[in-house]
């Protein structure tokens, strides 16, 4: 055993996590679409604003907590999908579920799950979590999935919008990165419906899916709709004439198409948009405490991070996601007491200003 790690913030959990993964999981794993730029920017644009805290407010009382959808969570900080997490961790999401449901924060299991919904649930039968779907172009094969998530106590669905095909992810192709080969995914179907050959094949997107489809997701499930990747005021209009009950402001951690503004840039736009009518999240360059006070000060309801979950499994699993969601919740906390916040309620516009550099 070598030196005592010495973690404290999210990024010492970033330093750990490349020397314990391969370069091609590494780069899978950190690399963005194109020219990095937007996946950059994300961490850059928090870097821009400026906190104007005030003082003399009795903060010896912080409360982090909050709701989405109407459920709480023990602060508004919670675990945005990513794929395959046995690459990070031989578990997989079955230690994400765990770490999350210990902390009281919602779990986004996404579609490319490397252990089936049943072992998630399984091995935190009490966590909130949210299921991310990529729309397949299976109509039953969507319904048989929706309706399974829905009955397996997922409590609402998240449709990932950005992703009509794959960005240009350079690292990938030098790498000749194969997940299809590499892993064997999880069978989408419902155990029932499976026949005895395994489901290697990586389930393609449906890139013809519209607006007009959303309607047909309402007749089959009962689950609140939250569409992730959102990143303009005529889409966020959109999605009110559409009914739906959330959105995630994101660029996919600048994986898809480079060159859109960071996650925190876009976020006044759609949250001036959407008039209060739905609940708005971010995900994209969260790294601490800071970050997602800023986030809800321009109106998220709740903030989701993805690499940081990664970095946390592939250092020390499950309790290395718990660390990294403690060290994020005691850093807000932080940011919260320093600001004269007492409660996720008190978080309002005038605690930042833009800097002009
Ligand atoms: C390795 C990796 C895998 C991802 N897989 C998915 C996915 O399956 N579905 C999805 O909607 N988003 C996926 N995302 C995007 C994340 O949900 C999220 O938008 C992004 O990672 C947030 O930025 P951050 O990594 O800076 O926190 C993935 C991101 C990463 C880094």
């Amino acid at each position: 055993e070598g030196a005592e790690m010495s973690v404290v913030c999210l990024t010492d959990f970033e330093a750990h996590a490349r020397e314990r993964l391969s370069k091609s999981t590494w780069d899978y794993i950190e690399g963005g679409a194109g020219e990095g730029f937007t996946r950059d920017d994300n961490i850059a644009a928090f870097k821009k604003i400026r906190l104007r805290p005030r003082y003399l407010r009795d903060v010896s009382q912080v409360d982090t907590r909050t709701t989405i959808q109407g459920e709480e969570i023990s602060a508004p900080i919670c675990i945005a999908p990513t794929g395959f997490h046995c690459l990070a961790w031989p578990d997989g999401e079955t230690s994400t579920a765990r770490a999350a449901q210990a902390a009281g924060l919602c779990y986004i299991t996404s579609t490319y799950a490397s252990r089936t919904l049943e072992d998630i649930v399984a091995a935190a039968p009490r966590g909130f979590r949210w299921f991310q779907l990529y729309v397949q172009p299976d109509r039953q094969l969507n319904k048989q999935l929706v309706q399974r998530v829905e009955s397996l106590g997922f409590r609402a669905l998240v449709i990932t919008v950005d992703v009509p095909k794959l960005g240009n992810r350079r690292h990938d192709i030098r790498n000749q990165l194969n997940l299809k080969t590499n892993l064997l995914l999880k069978d989408l179907r419902s155990p029932q419906e499976r026949n005895s050959m395994p489901y290697l094949q990586m389930s393609p997107i449906d890139s013809s899916f519209c607006w007009e489809d959303l309607s047909w997701f309402r007749t089959i499930t009962q689950l609140p709709i939250i569409l992730k990747g959102i990143l303009t005021k005529e889409d966020a209009e959109l999605a009110v004439k559409h009914n739906v009950q959330g959105i995630i402001v994101s660029n996919h951690g600048g994986r898809q198409l480079d060159d859109v503004p960071a996650s925190v840039d876009a976020l006044p736009e759609v949250v001036a948009a959407v008039k209060g009518k739905l609940e708005v999240y971010l995900d994209g360059g969260v790294r601490t405490g800071n970050d997602v006070l800023k986030a809800l000060a321009l109106g998220a309801k709740c903030v989701f991070l993805g690499r940081p979950v990664l970095w946390g499994l592939a250092c020390k699993g499950e309790h290395g996601v718990g660390e990294v969601l403690n060290i994020l919740k005691d850093e807000f906390h932080t940011s919260m007491a320093l600001t004269g916040c007492r409660s996720v309620a008190e978080i309002n516009q005038d605690l930042i200003q833009f800097s002009r550099l």
